[in-house]
């Protein structure tokens, strides 16, 4: 069985004909973008928003028309994946760079629907190192300030070279071992110089569509 299949496609019952549907990125929600795309093939009227240069690439391939924010007013529904979710859905995003993107969508969205694998799932978030969007000029400076509260910051590099964001950011990994207040540190972290965003998403989730321990599909 493949859970982020079954957890993606389920997602998509949350989408009607003529929205605006924020599309995220990650392998789970790929299955909920092909989804769309076969729907919109049999005639389901949508717009897209994509979260991510990866994500735009993918549903144009699919057939599903994007549009800019420019052309809208706001998102119907918007669907992504998490890194961690923990008791309150709260959750860990951004294993895919693309967190900043997700985060001014999730907002925009009316509804924000997140997918999830079983394995997802935590007590207390941060086990997952944290990933955090910082501007290239003085990150040293800014992982020192990340440093002194409490995280292990890593330059995300692919071949010895920063990882660069759809944005031109780079991205720092941060271990925090435990996240105890989420609400403070996303705060917290948002106020030093240099950090974009963060990849804590506190308090935005609407439902998450996961599996329990029976493997039976269910919405937190
Ligand atoms: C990308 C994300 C993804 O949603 C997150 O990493 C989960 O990905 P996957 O569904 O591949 O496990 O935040 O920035």
């Amino acid at each position: 069985m493949n859970e982020k299949k079954e957890v993606g496609e389920k997602a998509v019952e949350y989408v009607k004909d003529g929205m605006v549907v924020g599309l995220g990125t990650g392998s789970t929600v790929f299955y909920s973008i092909a989804k769309l795309g076969q729907l919109v093939q049999q005639g389901l009227s949508i717009q897209g928003v994509p979260t991510s240069e990866q994500t735009a690439k993918l549903a144009r391939e699919f057939g599903i028309p994007l549009v800019s924010f420019k052309e809208i007013e706001g998102i119907d529904v918007a669907i992504d994946g998490a890194d961690e979710v923990n008791p309150d859905l709260n959750l860990i995003k951004g294993g895919g760079g693309a967190l900043l993107r997700e985060k001014i969508i999730a907002k925009a969205a009316r509804t924000f629907i997140v997918v999830a694998d079983s394995h997802k799932y935590v007590d207390t978030l941060g086990a997952f190192p944290l990933p955090i969007e910082v501007v290239p000029f003085g990150y040293e400076m800014t992982m020192k300030h990340i440093r002194e509260l409490g995280g292990s910051p890593n330059l995300r590099q692919t071949n010895g070279t920063p990882y660069l964001s759809d944005n031109g950011n780079y991205v720092v990994d941060c271990d925090f071992i435990e996240i105890k207040d989420p609400i403070a540190l996303e705060r917290e972290l948002n106020i030093i110089p240099g950090v974009v965003e963060n990849g804590l998403f506190v308090d935005m989730t609407d439902a998450v569509i996961t599996l329990d321990s029976n493997k039976n599909l269910i919405t937190k």
